[in-house]
């Protein structure tokens, strides 16, 4: 998406350790125009998978998520970090491992917001090592739905994600895909 590899350009800061800094329009402030854009592209591709809802985990993955739940008309869940203490009903539960935090977290969704037949589109916001990604698909085979496709706003190529999701079977699709933060600039596949 050419829109998305403009701003990066332009706005993205790279730091050590291989990590892109998007904080101006997708990881604090937020572009609701380049958001709404990403939403009306992440539905184009995967308007005829049969989706039934977007999941995504929060915080940043949310608006993606939502905007692409508003183009392709259906509902959005969004898993939690932490133990909500007005979520208290039965929660579908998995540990997720952030290599780039180094910390385990575990994420839940409730029953009531993912039913057995649904085809659910994981929308998130970064692609490194994939575990986020993966951690939903166990929550939604938890359920006994099924995965529609994956949609990345920024897959960093040169980490491990997509090979683990692909080998998987499941559909990747990434609007940016950066190959290398080499040298403080971003390189695109
Ligand atoms: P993985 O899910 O693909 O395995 O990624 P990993 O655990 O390595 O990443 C953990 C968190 O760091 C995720 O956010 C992920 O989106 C984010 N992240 C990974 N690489 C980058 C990067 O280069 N730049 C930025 N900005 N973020 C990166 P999170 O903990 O879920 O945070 P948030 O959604 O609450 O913002």
């Amino acid at each position: 998406m050419e829109l998305l590899k403009q701003k990066i350009i332009q706005e993205g800061i790279v730091l050590d350790g291989g990590v892109l800094k998007v904080d101006s329009f997708l990881n604090h402030q937020v572009d609701p125009e380049l958001m709404m854009e990403i939403g009306r592209t992440f539905a184009r591709l995967f308007r005829d998978s049969g989706v039934t809802r977007i999941m995504t985990i929060e915080s940043s993955g949310i608006a993606p998520a939502v905007l692409t739940a508003l183009e392709l008309g259906v509902p959005m869940v969004f898993a939690r970090k932490r133990k909500s203490l007005t979520l208290q009903e039965d929660l579908y539960t998995e540990k997720v491992y952030s290599f780039t935090k180094r910390e385990e977290s575990e994420v839940t969704v409730s029953k009531k917001f993912l039913a057995p037949a649904e085809r659910v589109l994981i929308i998130d916001d970064f692609l490194a090592n994939g575990e986020a990604a993966l951690g939903m698909a166990r929550i939604i085979r938890q359920a006994g739905a099924e995965v529609a496709g994956i949609g990345i706003v920024i897959e960093k190529s040169f980490q491990a994600g997509r090979g683990k999701l692909l080998e998987q079977g499941y559909r990747v699709e990434s609007l940016a895909r950066i190959a290398s933060l080499e040298g403080g600039k971003a390189a695109f596949v």
